[in-house]
């Protein structure tokens, strides 16, 4: 993809001291790393490139013998690399959309801890999932006419292994929706006619967003992501003691226990630190609907930090899973006059 700088100021006041710190990103392909150098008083942020560009943030400190803090422009992982911020006009844009949405799906299904719930459920995984397989189509078109890595260089991430993960991705997608079907959340022709209508919608929304910009149509999908995580986690506090009640939905029992477990620790590409084995294996024994709902919030949680990855750093392994940030919107410099 293009190159892209940025710059990021950011100001912090200390003691009535005023302390600048100029944080500088410069391409898409080589985030930076930070060094910081602490000696007699005065600290120095040093910021390298790939390219070995260096380039040399310095804080004025009005009195001497004051430690220096240095603040990068995004909460930098320990890894050392940043993430990129996302334009705020773009990222506003997303924001808006997928909060009316996301707003109007609340108004007309508000969570009242009956099987209407279900249905609310089912029209947001029909929306949800749509989004992978625009991607799919986009990249296998592109895939026809050539193209063998996500950016087109020779050092880009393979397009195979992007689009196998969005597969695995529209899999568990589908198989929320099976869930929620198998619940009841299908049974009105209104629901089923309004989500799919949304779903045809969405799916060329998100088609033609990626064609111009992959990461703000990973945006949209990170955005979204975000709110199905609350969403369920919010349903299991309030609701949990029903969902204790009721059994396992065999479809669930099939995909989260029975079948092979390949394509779902396919899409789990960022890792809990604590991993020592294949993400399924350590998923809860299904002994309830409660615990069905447990996985299903837990993948939307897998889903959102591939996207978090993908918008900040180009790549599904940009960062690991202690260092996920939702992505933060950069401020537009207003034009020169
Ligand atoms: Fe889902
Ligand atoms: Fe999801």
């Amino acid at each position: 993809m293009a190159s892209e700088s940025t710059t990021d100021e950011i100001e912090e006041k200390e003691t009535g001291k005023s302390t600048k710190v100029a944080a500088k990103t410069k391409t898409e392909e080589s985030p930076e790393k930070i060094e910081t150098a602490e000696s007699s008083g005065s600290a120095a942020v040093a910021t390298k490139t790939k390219t070995e560009e260096k380039i040399e943030v310095t804080e004025s400190i009005a009195s001497s013998g004051s430690a220096a803090v240095a603040v990068a422009a995004v909460s930098p992982p320990s890894s050392g690399e940043l993430g990129k911020k996302m334009d705020e006009r773009i990222f506003n844009l997303n924001k808006i959309l997928i909060d009316r949405v996301y707003d109007l799906i609340c108004f007309v299904y508000p969570v009242k801890g009956n099987d209407r719930d279900f249905a609310r459920f089912f029209v947001l995984e029909t929306v949800a999932r749509v989004p992978y397989f625009a991607y799919l189509s986009v990249l296998h078109l592109r895939e026809t006419f050539g193209q063998r890595t996500t950016d087109g260089t020779k050092d880009g991430e393979e397009m195979s292994d992007r689009m196998r993960t969005h597969y695995a991705e529209a899999d568990n997608e589908l198989h929320h929706l099976l869930i929620m079907e198998s619940l009841g959340g299908n049974s009105n022709v209104v629901d089923r006619l309004l989500a799919q209508t949304m779903a045809f919608g969405y799916y060329w929304y998100v088609i033609c967003v990626y064609f111009l910009s992959e990461s703000a149509a990973y945006h949209l999908s990170e955005l979204i992501e975000d709110h199905a995580f609350n969403t369920y986690d919010g349903f299991l506090k309030n609701h949990g003691d029903r969902l204790k009640k009721m059994p396992v939905p065999s479809i669930a029992e099939k995909y989260y226990v029975d079948d092979n477990p390949f394509l779902f620790d396919l899409f789990c590409t960022v890792k809990e630190t604590s991993a020592d084995g294949n993400f399924s294996a350590r998923r809860p024994k299904l002994e309830s609907l409660y615990d069905v709902f447990v996985n299903v919030r837990d993948d939307e949680r897998e889903h959102w930090k591939t996207l978090c990855n993908l918008v900040q750093y180009d790549s599904m392994q940009g960062c690991d899973a202690s260092e996920v940030r939702s992505t933060e919107p950069m401020p537009v410099e207003p034009a020169a006059a």
